[in-house]
């Protein structure tokens, strides 16, 4: 299951096609900024967009340290850290994303606060209580197990600290058709309920504190996908992409999913 995922995802010279659509776009990648990648690092429905309106939810200072679980190639993690001056750590499963994630951090020189790591974010590699937040973003669409997977995030975020989810959720009835942009088949496709993720939140002991419904950035991020990089967020090399982009657009006008933020606190 783990390799079908890591397959679905992983590509080489992500870094090297990314430079190509970001100079094509007129960018001197001789001098990257974070918000030059903006529109091309962030794998989640509003892109940039979404983050600005996640950060408030987070409550960060410049002195925390913020787990990101499926940090993808970094996007949501630079973002974090270049806005708030914290200390990001971001993990994921797919090995081409986490050399990824680390070369353009560099190349954006962010790399003495942020920093990415091979690993699941249902078995993560850090003690208790050791952030002050967790992140994560897009990611439970590819995890069945929410159960452990909050768990981990709630044990390893501090009393009081926040841990902030933000995946495509479902909210309707009606199949989903795949390929989507998360997975090429229902075999490692595990979009939820919200009470589903509410559940196994209160079980890790994290009070829900709010529910938030981003459908109006949804269908404008669908209709109005103008600012998709021409080789694609992966790094080009996708024959489906079209496909998945239509399916999940379907799904999101069909009432079937919908990207919601839970705002979690760890009592
Ligand atoms: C749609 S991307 C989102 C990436 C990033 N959060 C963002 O918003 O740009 C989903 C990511 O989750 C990662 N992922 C899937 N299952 C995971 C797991 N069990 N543990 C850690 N990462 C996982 C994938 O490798 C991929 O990078």
């Amino acid at each position: 299951m783990t390799d079908t995922m890591q397959s679905h995802y992983g590509r080489e010279g992500i870094v090297e096609r990314l430079l190509e659509d970001l100079a094509e776009a007129g960018v001197d990648t001789d001098r990257l900024g974070v918000d030059d990648l903006g529109t091309f690092d962030e794998f989640h429905v509003g892109r940039r967009e979404a983050s600005e309106r996640l950060l408030p939810l987070l409550g960060v200072e410049a002195d925390h340290m913020i787990l990101d679980v499926g940090s993808g190639i970094g996007g949501p993690a630079r973002f974090l850290a270049d806005r708030t001056g914290a200390h990001v750590t971001g993990i994921d499963l797919t090995p081409e994303f986490v050399d990824a994630a680390t070369e353009l951090t560099r190349r954006v020189g962010l790399s003495d606060r942020v920093s990415f790591r091979l690993a699941s974010g249902t078995d993560i590699p850090f003690e208790d209580d050791r952030f002050d937040a967790a992140t994560l973003m897009h990611v439970g669409m590819n995890i069945e197990d929410k159960p452990t997977l909050l768990a981990e995030m709630a044990r390893v975020t501090r009393p009081d600290g926040t841990v902030l989810v933000y995946d495509l959720m479902r909210v309707g009835e009606g199949d989903l058709v795949h390929p989507m942009p998360w997975a090429s088949n229902p075999a490692f496709s595990f979009v939820d309920r919200p009470a589903v993720y509410e559940a196994a939140a209160q079980a890790a002991g994290l009070a829900v504190i709010e529910r938030l419904d981003f459908g109006d950035l949804a269908r404008a991020f669908f209709d109005t996908p103008k600012d998709t990089p021409p080789s694609g967020p992966a790094g080009g090399g996708d024959p489906r992409r079209a496909d998945r982009f239509r399916n999940a657009r379907s799904a999101v006008h069909a009432g079937i999913i919908t990207p919601i933020a839970l705002v979690l606190k760890k009592s």
